[in-house]
């Protein structure tokens, strides 16, 4: 099984999950949007929900599909979210940001009474850090944040554009992708970068999940929090 045909596999469980009259919230990246056309199919043959997306683009595909799109301000309690992961390792302990949307997806999460992380089974970890930890930085604050992060041996990088231009977040502030290599305390490093000041968010997403959804060959196994 190719890595899209497990992306499309799970996305298609994780709508299976989802029951009428719910109020939803829509992950970001390329396994949430698979979640989020799947969804739209069974919104298409009668499915009543509300949703609340993590990011313009998924507030635009969910439109795109004919589903009901709200805010938090309508919508501020969800039942289910469910989104992708850059890595999930022990206790379902979250990497996520690589597709930008750290924040609005942590904030969309802590609405939700259960959250199900979707991957494929590559995303599966024993120890986080090999994907590099996206940290959102308000604009003004950067030079002092990345020589902190610098400090700490956590090599911040400025996420950029393949053409080179400087990537903004859906909220207009700064990624700086940190080169961990391995975070054997994720309580530990979440706390060290949430003391920064200019520190928005991070991607450590930890005490979160609910469940995660895996895909791989043998199909699509449930591994709780
Ligand atoms: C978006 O900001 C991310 O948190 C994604 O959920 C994460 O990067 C996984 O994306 P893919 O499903 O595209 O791998």
């Amino acid at each position: 099984m190719t890595q899209d045909q497990a992306k499309e596999l799970v996305g298609r469980r994780a709508a299976q999950q989802v029951e009428d009259g719910m109020r939803v919230g829509l992950g970001t990246g390329s396994t949430a949007t698979m979640f989020i056309k799947a969804l739209g199919e069974r919104v298409r043959e009668g499915l009543r929900i509300r949703c609340v997306a993590s990011s313009d683009a998924s507030h635009r595909l969910g439109q795109s599909l004919g589903m009901e799109m709200l805010t938090l301000q309508d919508l501020p309690e969800l039942d289910l979210y469910i989104d992708g992961a850059d890595e999930v390792g022990p206790g379902l302990a979250l990497i996520k940001g690589g597709g930008g949307a750290l924040l609005r997806e942590k904030i969309v999460a802590s609405a939700a009474r259960r959250f199900v992380v979707v991957v494929d089974s590559s995303k599966v970890v024993p120890v986080l850090g090999r994907f590099p930890l996206p940290v959102e930085v308000i604009k003004m604050a950067l030079p002092l944040v990345e020589s902190k992060l610098n400090r700490l041996g956590l090599a911040p990088r400025l996420r950029r554009h393949p053409d080179g231009s400087v990537y903004l977040t859906d909220e207009n502030n700064y990624i700086l992708d940190c080169a961990c290599g391995s975070i054997p305390d994720p309580e530990h490093t979440a706390a060290v970068i949430r003391s920064l000041v200019g520190v928005v968010e991070h991607g450590l997403f930890l005490k979160m999940a609910s469940a995660a959804l895996v895909a791989g060959d043998q199909g699509v196994s449930e591994l709780q929090a």
